[in-house]
């Protein structure tokens, strides 16, 4: 079978459209970060980002063995974790810098760790991962910005029927935000 990959920045809403997606597929929901815990798939802890660091190489094997049963719906920030040649479609998510900044800092996270990961989604990381890891051809973009679960829920699958949506480069957050991206991209902050 085949894994669907929702991937994307902390915070914008993976965990929620994916459960509701395996869900109406009737495939197996996956969260790279539970079962890298659960199984520890890890190599270590990272202090100073308070962050597992996860085994990327055993995760892969992993998922070659869920995914040759059943077709699974993969949660995960990174994309190198799950076997490309397993992954039918890559869909990930983006979400207005704003918007995000503004959930992950109601989340209670230290101002240096919202302004990593709004910077990461201005410049786009997860999504060049995914083009990198799955190729151009497999990865498509859903700017969740404004929409209700449900509404992202239906353009993803919809990118599934039909193989057709939102390619990567259409997101482009220097064009919706202008000097306001460029502030926060300026902001300092530090891991160290
Ligand atoms: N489309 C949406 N509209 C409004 N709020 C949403 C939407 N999707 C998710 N949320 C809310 O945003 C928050 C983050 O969602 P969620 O946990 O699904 O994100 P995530 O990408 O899985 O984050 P993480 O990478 O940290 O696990 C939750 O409070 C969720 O209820
Ligand atoms: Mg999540």
């Amino acid at each position: 079978m085949t894994i669907v990959f929702i991937g994307g920045s902390p915070g914008v809403g993976k965990t929620t459209v994916a459960k509701m997606l395996a869900e109406k597929l009737n495939a197996e929901y996956v969260s790279v970060a539970e079962l890298a815990l659960n199984e520890n798939i890890v190599l270590g802890y990272d202090e100073k980002r308070a962050a597992y660091i996860v085994d990327e190489r055993a995760l892969r094997a992993r998922f070659r063995e869920l995914s040759s049963a059943k077709r699974v719906v993969v949660d995960s920030h990174v994309a190198n974790v799950v076997p490309p040649e397993m992954v039918e479609v890559a869909v990930i998510l983006r979400l207005d810098p704003r918007e995000l900044e503004k959930r992950l800092s109601a989340r209670g996270y230290p101002r240096n760790k919202v302004v990593e990961n709004v910077q990461a989604e201005i410049l786009d990381v997860c999504l060049i991962e995914a083009v990198r890891v799955f190729g151009f051809d497999a990865v498509f973009e859903v700017d969740t910005s404004g929409k209700k679960p449900q509404e992202v829920l239906d353009e993803i699958l919809n990118i599934l029927i039909e193989r057709r949506g939102m390619k990567p480069g259409s997101v482009n957050w220097f064009e919706k935000l202008g000097e306001v991206a460029y502030e926060y991209l300026k902001e300092n902050y530090t891991n160290t």
